[in-house]
């Protein structure tokens, strides 16, 4: 589906790795475990991936900072390496204190006029809350919606169907930012407009469905909307 930019009026931003950079936390990761740090971000990236897709399948939720912890602890275990409580509570702590990308506040300051603009996100409200404080996004929101409204995670219809009730529009009005292509399918899928922030090298899934846009990041996309 081509980019029906003259119909959008709210966009809704996935958060980790999209605004946010997971990779804030790698500095204290590698203080903390050297060279096994890589590896043990990797596992627990994935880890907490499979865990909100497994969760949702099996019907159990658990909020996302509990299920990142038992992620973490995956990761520790899978690669052999002990930590104390400690350790994992301060890794833990990185996720209220992630940094945004650098063009992100400008991107978001230069929509904030012409677009009404969300976080659509896995995370629970108050790891959101906290991390868009410790940026000083709030200004610039006007909502920032949860998987743990419906208590399950992407990429389930239900969770990209809480933009349109959340922030007011029809699905046709909105257009859904994300950097994971796997969200991006979801939201495509769903019926959102989307753009695929593709700020690394990676290919699109093969899920029979393509974004309408794809921007190499925030301020990219925002030249493309406000021209
Ligand atoms: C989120 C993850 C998928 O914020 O990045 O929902």
């Amino acid at each position: 589906m081509a980019l029906n930019a003259e119909k959008i009026k709210g966009i809704a931003f996935d958060a980790y790795g999209t605004l946010f950079d997971i990779a804030s936390i790698d500095f204290l990761l590698e203080q903390i475990f050297d060279d096994r740090a890589r590896q043990i971000a990797a596992q627990w990236r994935r880890k907490q991936l499979e865990y909100t897709w497994l969760r949702t399948l099996m019907g159990q939720y658990k909020d996302f900072y509990e299920l990142t912890r038992d992620a973490l602890y995956y990761a520790l275990e899978a690669t052999n390496t002990s930590a104390d409580e400690a350790q994992v509570r301060e890794l833990m702590q990185q996720y209220y204190h992630l940094d945004v990308y650098p063009e992100v506040r400008n991107a978001l300051a230069r929509l904030r006029g012409t677009y009404r603009l969300a976080i659509l996100s896995n995370a629970n409200p108050s790891l959101l809350e906290r991390a868009v404080a410790y940026n000083g996004l709030d200004e610039w929101l006007d909502e920032i919606i949860s998987a743990d409204q419906i208590r399950q995670y992407k990429p389930v219809p239900g969770i990209y169907q809480l933009a349109e009730k959340e922030l007011g529009l029809p699905a046709e009005n909105l257009l859904f930012a994300s950097s994971n292509t796997w969200d991006v399918a979801g939201a495509t899928a769903y019926g959102l407009q989307t753009a695929w922030v593709q700020r690394r090298r990676s290919v699109m899934e093969r899920l029979d469905v393509k974004p309408a846009v794809t921007a190499a990041n925030l301020e990219e996309l925002a030249d493309m909307l406000l021209t």
